[in-house]
């Protein structure tokens, strides 16, 4: 469960978040579109602590994210990250970069990999064979095509057990086939692990087809929060225009979701 209250954030003196409240529920998808500097990429990062919020608060299963070092490593631990360029280590094999994932588990840095453990192990093959990579366990991670490097970022962040897993475009690399392939993986494991996801696109035909709940943000501001199904793809393109929803984007989208069932009230 995601709780985001009143969240707003600031670079300076840009506001880049503007009062955001949401709430996620456990084991929920939600699609983030907007148009590129909308701010979903640092909503990310303040859901994962990499960025402190300037104002509100964000609860992840009940524990807000302070910035206290030690709850900052628990709540780091509990919500797992992909992003575009699946950023693996390049020289280092398949297996070894989602033993990666473990590291959050250690309490220092282990600069030799024969550090980690059995279970370790267990769990970086378990993953492995999940995102049906087994096979190429000891391939190094530059071998790999583009789909296949999502797939083991996708293992990377499951060894540490996570509640949550945002995923940054983790398809804007890649060929629509591997796109597809992706989220469905995502989509299956969500649903397996039990995972409370948020993904961020910028194809709107994908968020129709994966994600049962969409979140436009737009300047900052949440302008669109709706199930998938009845928002219909001209609305959803509204989002990428300047003109039409620059001056009341709120109004346009409440008149659109009222005509529907709530999310969440
Ligand atoms: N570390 C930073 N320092 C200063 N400004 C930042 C920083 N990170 C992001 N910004 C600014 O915050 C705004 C939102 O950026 P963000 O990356 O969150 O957008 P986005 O919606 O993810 O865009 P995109 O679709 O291009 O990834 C932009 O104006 C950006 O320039
Ligand atoms: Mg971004």
């Amino acid at each position: 469960m995601i709780h985001i209250e009143n969240v707003s954030k600031y670079f300076g003196e840009e506001e880049v978040l503007k009062k955001i409240n949401l709430s996620i529920s456990s084991n929920e998808l939600v699609v983030l579109l907007g148009p590129s500097g909308a701010g979903k990429s640092t909503l990310l990062r303040c859901i994962n602590g990499l960025e402190q919020v300037s104002d509100g608060q964000i609860r992840i299963n009940g524990r807000q994210i302070t910035f206290n070092k030690r709850e900052l490593r628990l709540i780091r631990k509990k919500v797992g990250m992909i992003f575009q360029q699946f950023n693996l280590v390049k020289r280092m094999s398949v297996l070894e970069n989602v033993l990666c994932g473990r590291l959050a588990y250690r309490p220092t840095f282990p600069s030799l990999l024969k550090k980690f453990e059995r279970r370790d192990y267990e769990l970086a093959l378990h993953y492995l064979e999940k995102v049906g990579l087994v096979d190429k366990r000891n391939a190094r991670a530059d071998e790999l095509s583009g789909g296949q490097q999502q797939r083991v970022a996708i293992a990377r962040s499951l060894v540490q057990e996570p509640d949550v897993l945002l995923a940054d475009e983790p398809v804007a690399s890649l060929d629509p086939r591997a796109s597809n392939s992706i989220l469905q993986l995502l989509n299956r494991i969500r649903e397996e692990e039990k995972l409370t996801m948020i993904i961020t696109l910028h194809q709107i035909d994908y968020a129709k087809q994966y994600g049962k709940r969409v979140v436009g943000l737009k300047n900052g501001e949440v302008v669109a929060d709706m199930p998938t199904d009845v928002v219909s793809v001209d609305d959803l393109y509204q989002l990428y225009e300047d003109t039409a929803l620059s001056s009341k984007p709120q109004e346009h989208f409440r008149e659109a979701a009222d005509k529907v069932v709530h999310v969440h009230a």
